[in-house]
């Protein structure tokens, strides 16, 4: 029997593994952009510290430095980790792909993350210990550091969303894929924006050394932290515009058609939120508070960061990878440069369930005994990376998209025509497998409907196939 090099496949009921994911890596993405933003605002107060000798500045380094170890570098260092382990077992060929392109690109990354945690323990430790020069000289080295993970990581990203250029499906070559179309206006937009996160948490560390430090020193940090965060703000936006333009076609239906408006309002109104207070800081000051930057950290954290990471899940759909798998793990592209093959004609022809070597034994011959189990089946390995498959709540629920069709054929006949190489939408892909599956996904869909839109995730082998199979 042909078997296919799929995976098991890692079933979240409800909310789906992709929000896992999102919630792990929202949580990356802020503690990682705070950190990369005021690694090079830190330095530039050091360069100030020292070209105008104000001691004070320092101090102030200090306590920001304690709360990037503290903050960034403990939440960071645990969900960074997390996402690789997440995303692993959620898509196991996803990561392969990306593995199979840019495992040098990720050992370069390696590279400066260790200097970047090294750099910010010894930064900490031999300030006023070591002359002022040579720790300067270290600032510099670990904003750099800092901003290279950034600079390394963004070309993967991108490169999920699109390989960019259609050359790297023949060349296959490590550049054509790192230095994609949007890639620079993704850098910079990230870039812009993390200097406005660092400024939050800026004025509010500036605010609880008030006391311990000089008026001029206070307000100078303030000022600096107020028109680097305006300036982020302004910048992120100008390069989000130039991000959107090189967004393949398919993002922009999906940007319109499937994003829901809460979210543009939410990250609209937290930019507006950040770009107010930064405002008001760098005309008073006295403003800057801590009861402010905190609930402002955490808004950007709900209604910024964590619907920017879905909406950069679902710009790339169908695909999870370089426009060449699918969210649901099937390749749908020759590319002769990797020796990767399209996996659909072959699927189509010997049964999806057959050559995938993790479905029982006893439902890859659909019989009217297994027929929903079988169904079952497909729908959690064909569509539940983008649906809730066995319930009415959480992510698409398959019983809200279905919402009152309790017989097979009306199934069968909505998905027949709808879910087709020519037809399926842009965001979602066409149906794979043997017309009989197409049958027995329509059989479960029909089941589970007319039982209330909520059966259980399990799958059930029934004895009766086993016996059909001797
Ligand atoms: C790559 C992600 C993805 C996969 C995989 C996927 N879908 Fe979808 N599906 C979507 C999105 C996105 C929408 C529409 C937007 C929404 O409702 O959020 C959608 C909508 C639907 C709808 C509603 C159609 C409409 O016009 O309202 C149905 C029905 C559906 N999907 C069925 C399926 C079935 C059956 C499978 C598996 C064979 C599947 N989907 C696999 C992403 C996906």
């Amino acid at each position: 029997m042909d078997v296919l090099g799929l995976y098991p496949m890692w079933y979240v009921p409800t909310i789906g593994s992709a929000i896992v994911i999102g919630i792990i890596a929202s949580i990356h993405v802020m503690a990682s952009h705070v950190s990369v933003g005021a690694s090079i605002l830190l330095a530039y107060l050091a360069t100030k510290a020292y070209k105008e000798n104000q001691p004070q500045i320092y101090d102030y380094i200090k306590r920001y430095l304690l709360t990037l170890l503290v903050f960034s570098y403990v939440s960071g260092s645990i969900s960074g980790p997390g996402i690789w382990f997440s995303a692993t077992v959620a898509n196991p060929r996803g990561i392969s792909a990306l593995i199979h392109n840019f495992v040098w690109v990720w050992a370069a990354e390696w590279i400066w993350f260790v200097a970047e945690v090294t750099l910010v323990y010894i930064l900490f430790y031999t300030l006023g210990r070591i002359d002022q020069k040579s720790w300067l000289k270290l600032a510099w080295i670990f904003a750099v550091g800092s901003w290279a993970t950034m600079y390394i990581i963004v070309g993967i990203l991108s490169f999920m969303l699109s390989p960019g250029h259609e050359k790297w499906f023949t060349t296959g070559n490590i550049l054509d894929a790192f230095y994609n179309k949007n890639y620079f206006p993704h850098l910079l937009m990230r870039s812009s924006y993390m200097l406005a996160f660092a400024g939050v948490m800026g004025l509010g560390i500036a605010h609880l050394m008030k006391k311990g430090i000089s008026e001029k020193v206070y307000k100078d940090i303030v000022r600096t932290m107020s028109y680097w965060g305006i300036a982020g703000v302004i910048f992120g936006s100008v390069f989000f515009a130039w991000y959107y333009s090189t967004l393949p076609e398919r993002s922009h239906v999906i940007l319109s058609g499937v994003v829901p408006t809460s979210y543009y309002v939410g990250i609209g109104l937290v930019l507006l939120a950040i770009l107010a207070y930064f405002t008001l800081t760098s005309i008073v000051p006295n403003l800057a508070r801590i009861y402010a930057s905190i609930p402002l950290l955490i808004l950007i954290f709900a209604i910024g960061v964590f619907p920017e990471e879905k909406i950069r899940e679902s710009l790339r759909k169908p695909y999870i990878a370089g426009e060449f798998v699918w969210v649901n793990q099937i390749i749908d592209k020759d590319i002769p440069a990797k020796g990767i093959e399209n996996e659909v004609n072959k699927i189509n022809e010997k049964g999806f369930l057959a050559v995938n070597a993790f479905v029982p034994e006893g439902l890859k011959t659909i019989t009217p005994e297994n027929k929903i189990m079988a169904g079952k089946a497909v729908a959690i390995l064909q569509c539940s990376g983008c649906h809730n498959v066995t319930g009415a709540s959480g992510l698409r629920p398959f019983a809200k998209k279905f919402e009152g069709m309790t017989s097979e054929d009306a199934v069968y006949g909505f998905l027949a025509n709808y879910l087709t190489p020519q037809a399926h939408p842009p965001y979602m892909p066409y149906f794979v497998g043997k017309d009989e599956e197409l049958r027995a996904l329509s059989a479960y869909i029909a089941d589970m409907i007319s039982k209330g839109g909520r059966v259980s995730a399990k799958i059930e082998v029934p004895p009766a196939s086993y016996e059909a199979r001797k």
